[in-house]
This record gives C-alpha cells, structure tokens and sequence, in this order.
C-alpha cells in the first residue's frame, strides 16, 4: 500500500495500548498502523509519543461578552493557539448578540472561522432564550446540521435559565437526541453574597471568588442532575472545580442517571489565593467557577484517577489584562463584579496535564489519550476523531515526555497578554501537531496554512 506519509518509530497511545510501530498515513487518514512502513515523507518519532490530536471541548472565541469587551482571541489566534498546544480540534461556543436568532449566530461564527482556522472546530450552541423559534424551529434544524450539543446556564444576569426553562430544552435534547451541557452555579445565592460584599465594601477580584463558594455549585450540581433525571436525558456538567459538585455527579450516576463530568487545569493547579494578588492582578484568576484551594485540587485529582471525569478542558475564555476591552474594564476595579468571567488556557491544557498527570506517575497515557481526545469524539459524535485507528483522520500529535520548560507569555501564540501559570514548570511538550496529515505545529511554532474545516457531529455517543 502506498502512504503518502510515515511516521516511525514512536510509542503509539492507541485505545487503551501503548506500542511501538509506525503510522501510515494516506489522504489525510490514518491507512495503517504497523512496522517496515515506508512513503515519500517519513517522520521520525524515535523517543516521542503519539497520541490522537487533543481535542477541546470546551472553548470561547470572539464571543460576545458585553458592551465595550472583546474577547483575545478570533480564530485565528485561537486554533494557533490551540495547535500550538497540541490540539487538532476545538469546540467553541456559538452565542446568539441581543437580537439575533441561534441561526444568525451560527451562520456569523461559521463566517467568522471560514479559512481562519489552523485545527478544525466544531460548534456547541448556547440557548439563553426559551422561545418558540428557538425551540421550535433553530435547535432542531441546527442539531440536524451537526451542532448536536447546547450549553444553558444557571448563573450570568442575561443567560441563565430558570428550573422550567432549562426543563423545556432538555425536552428538546431529548426529542432531538442532543447532549445538554449544564453550567451549574446558582445565581440567587451568588447575587445575596454579591449584594453584600459591595455593601460592605469588599470589591477587590478576590471577592468573585468569595461570593461564589462551593455551596453555589454544589446545590446547582445537584438541581442540574436531578432535572436531567426528571427530563430522562444525559447531561454535562462543565467545569466542575471542587470534591462537593463531583460527589452529587457520582451521586445521580448511583442512581442511573446519565450524567458526564468535566473539569479543567485551573481545579487542579491554582488555587483562589491567586486572586488575591496585591491591588488589580488577581483580576487574571477571575473565573467561573473560581479556583478553590489545594485540598479541592486533591479532590479532583481523585476524581481523575478513579475515572469520575470523562473531559478534560480548557475552558478557554480569554480577555486581555491590560485592556479596558479586558480585564480593566469600566467599573472593574471599583467591583469584581464587572470583571470579564474567563481565563486563556487552550495552549496550556495539554501540557499542564501530562506535566501533572503522566510525568508525576499520576495517570496512564491511556487516561491522558482518554481525557483529552478520545472520550471528547465519542461524547460529542466526533466520529472521524478522537483516536490513532484505521479509518480516523490522521489528527496526531507526538510528544517529547523529557522536555522541561516553564509556561511563559512569550512563548505562547494566544491573543491575551498574560497566562494565569507564568512560570509553572512543565515536563514533557507536544513538539508536533498534526492534522489530517498535514503538520500545522513544529517544535513550538505554528506552520502550514488555515485549513481547519467545520465538522458536522453524529448524535452523542451518550452510553457512559
Ligand atoms: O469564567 C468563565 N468560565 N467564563 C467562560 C464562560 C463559562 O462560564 O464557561
Ligand atoms: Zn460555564
Ligand atoms: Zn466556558
């Protein structure tokens, strides 16, 4: 058989195996998996790992966040930074402006990506509104395009959804076969605590964290299963930060619910201390939900290991800190209230991990092929992605487990001005990045051109 490529030589993470053999690629798939292979372009991954291409799941770009703020990243900057960071494919989220149905939005955000993209996306909707033409007409017809997830929210004054409105789209998902994603934090306590934090003076960033404690995202964890039970559909929890939230997921999957876990680098690495950094800094911690402390990172480590998570995310959501489009927006600073919610993280996700997970004996390859790429394409019907196997898309991204290097600013390809892990020692660096054949990441640096597609997904594969 003829390849148009080989890759040689490296230890494969296939599903659940690690060997070593060469990769035959041919138009952009994976041809064959085996040793002897040969093709015009060979190359060698002797001492390197393969894994599938990460994929990120959870990502925002050039979504609108409100008068005057702009997020970091479009496109562009985002799917470099992405590939940069060993990613093959991202799934941003599509948020309708004021006004505008959930089909503008997708066919304005499909503009926006359209020969911008250095890895392919994949779009989850967000549903902020309950009406009949978004019911009744935009989900069904988006999620028979392929968009087969939606986000709704329980917290942000503006996108959360009530009990019976969450309730109607989770009917939708069901009738639709859709996986409904859940951000679960409740907004009325976070508005009691918010209310008197300012009254009482207490305005610096810290307080974002303080006035969202792990009770709101226990008791909104808890409402978001037990509505995914009632509506007899599976759910994602998004970004779970602490040992409380995860216990009530594992809590309504003893009682057969169909309930999926994600979390992501900052609930394992930072803690809310960096939000309490000396005068405006810790504005660059500020996120929801926010950094707990160290023994909530050993509560999701545990998690990790014993198998609670499926996805590991970024939950990439970038704005500038120097920038009164950013962080520094009007009224930040006299309230962490109007801090822009979100940090950068899609070129620091998979390194944070293998650094933390694999290089530190805590997780297998297989876990970390798991976490990052394979379950992400089953959940979420990514059915060409997700694994080294014949038939896959030669999305693939070889890894050098002994390089040492801190995270810095300056080495990174994001549109922000800062990385909240500045410094943070890292072992073991994606060192190419490969997608449907073609390399879009070497050693570091971006190369190749935009050839990222939108890719239409499959129902989710939602069978835990
Ligand atoms: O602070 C965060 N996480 N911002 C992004 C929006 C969200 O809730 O995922
Ligand atoms: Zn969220
Ligand atoms: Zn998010």
């Amino acid at each position: 058989m003829g390849f148009d490529t080989v890759i040689r030589g490296a230890r494969v993470v296939t599903s659940g195996v690690v060997s070593t053999c060469d990769i035959g690629i041919t138009a952009g798939r994976i041809a064959a998996l085996g040793t002897g292979l040969d093709a015009p372009e060979i190359i060698d991954a002797t001492g390197l790992i393969a894994m599938p291409g990460g994929i990120d799941s959870h990502v925002h770009v050039s979504q609108p966040s409100g008068p005057g703020v702009e997020m970091a990243d479009d496109f562009a900057s985002a799917t470099r930074a992405a590939a940069c960071g060993g990613n093959t494919c991202v799934m941003p989220f599509c948020l309708p402006e004021d006004g505008q149905t959930l089909r503008e939005a997708v066919a304005a955000y499909l503009a926006k990506a359209e020969g911008q993209c250095l890895t392919d996306v994949s779009f989850h909707l967000i549903v902020k509104s309950v009406d009949p033409v978004t019911l009744g007409q935009d989900l069904p017809a988006l999620i028979a395009q392929g968009m087969t997830s939606f986000k709704v929210f329980m917290t942000y004054q503006g996108m959360r959804l009530t009990d019976a409105e969450i309730l109607q789209v989770m009917a939708v998902a069901r009738e639709q076969g859709a996986l409904t994603l859940v951000h679960a934090e409740n907004e009325d306590a976070i508005e009691f605590l918010r209310d008197k934090a300012e009254r009482d003076g207490r305005i610096q960033p810290v307080h974002h964290a303080r006035t969202r404690p792990i009770p709101v995202e226990r008791e909104a964890t808890h409402r978001a299963t037990t509505l995914a039970e009632v509506a007899d559909v599976p759910v994602m929890i998004v970004h779970v930060s602490n040992g409380a939230a995860l216990e009530e997921i594992e809590r309504a999957q003893a009682r057969g619910v169909r309930v999926f876990a994600e979390t992501c680098p900052q609930y394992i690495t930072l803690t809310a201390d960096d939000l309490d950094r000396a005068g405006f800094e810790g504005a660059k911690w500020v996120c929801s939900p926010p950094p707990r402390d160290t023994g909530e990172q050993a509560a999701i480590w545990a998690g990790l290991e014993r198998g609670a998570f499926d996805v590991f995310s970024s939950d990439h959501c970038p704005f500038r800190f120097a920038d009164p489009a950013g962080k520094d927006a009007p009224g930040a600073r006299a309230s962490f209230r109007n801090i822009p919610n979100g940090i950068p993280g899609v070129e620091t996700r998979l390194p944070i991990l293998f650094s933390e997970g694999v290089s530190k004996g805590r997780i297998s390859l297989e876990t970390f092929a798991a976490l990052t790429a394979t379950n992400h394409a089953r959940i979420y019907g990514l059915e060409s992605k997700g694994s080294i196997a014949v038939g896959k898309d030669a999305d693939i991204v070889l890894w050098d487990p002994t390089l040492t290097r801190p995270i810095t600013q300056d080495a990174l390809h994001h549109g922000s001005d800062y990385t909240p892990w500045e410094g943070f020692e890292v072992t073991g660096w994606p060192v190419r990045t490969i997608l449907r054949g073609q390399t879009v990441m070497l050693d570091g640096d971006p190369v190749g051109t935009a050839t990222g597609q939108h890719i239409a997904r499959a129902k989710p594969g939602v069978t835990p």
